[in-house]
């Protein structure tokens, strides 16, 4: 069925000038932009953004990194949008990422990882309407 999914152009891509070069990968994939913003992260916001993994050892740095510019944030809709989505980024560590991938072309480490994919519907959901209110999603 038709859903969606939600996406974040992190500052390291955000920094390299690839907003335009991801954009177009992700429309020529087949997927509608249904909602996008240029904005930046509070630390706050990283940090409840990034909940589930307040106990990991590099949720210190993910919170620095995501904040340190302004990110792109969308929501994505298409026929199985989660799965496919992650597919088109690649695995979150670029070296184990497919050729061709999001992030195989535009990512640094495992951490500058240019893009962010939502892992369920149930986390698309929450992810989007964290950036999101129903007037700005058309
Ligand atoms: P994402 O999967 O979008 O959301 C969690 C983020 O944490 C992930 O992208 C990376 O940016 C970051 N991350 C995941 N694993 C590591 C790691 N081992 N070291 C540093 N950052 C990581």
């Amino acid at each position: 069925a038709t859903n969606r999914t939600f996406t974040m152009i992190k500052p390291d891509a955000v920094e390299n000038g690839n907003i335009g070069a991801i954009l177009e990968k992700i429309q020529t994939a087949g997927f509608k932009i249904v909602a996008m913003k240029y904005t930046k992260l509070s630390k706050e916001d990283a940090e409840a953004f990034y909940a589930v993994h307040n106990e990991r050892p590099f949720f210190g740095e993910l919170v620095t990194f995501m904040t340190r510019g302004p990110i792109v944030a969308a929501i994505l809709e298409k026929e199985n949008a989660v799965e496919d989505f992650r597919t088109l980024i690649g695995a979150t560590n670029p070296e184990d990422a497919a050729e061709g991938t999001i992030r195989k072309t535009f990512a640094n480490s495992i951490q500058e990882n240019a893009v962010h994919g939502s892992d369920s519907d149930e986390n698309a959901a929450i992810e989007g309407a964290f950036h999101f209110s129903g007037r700005e999603i058309f």
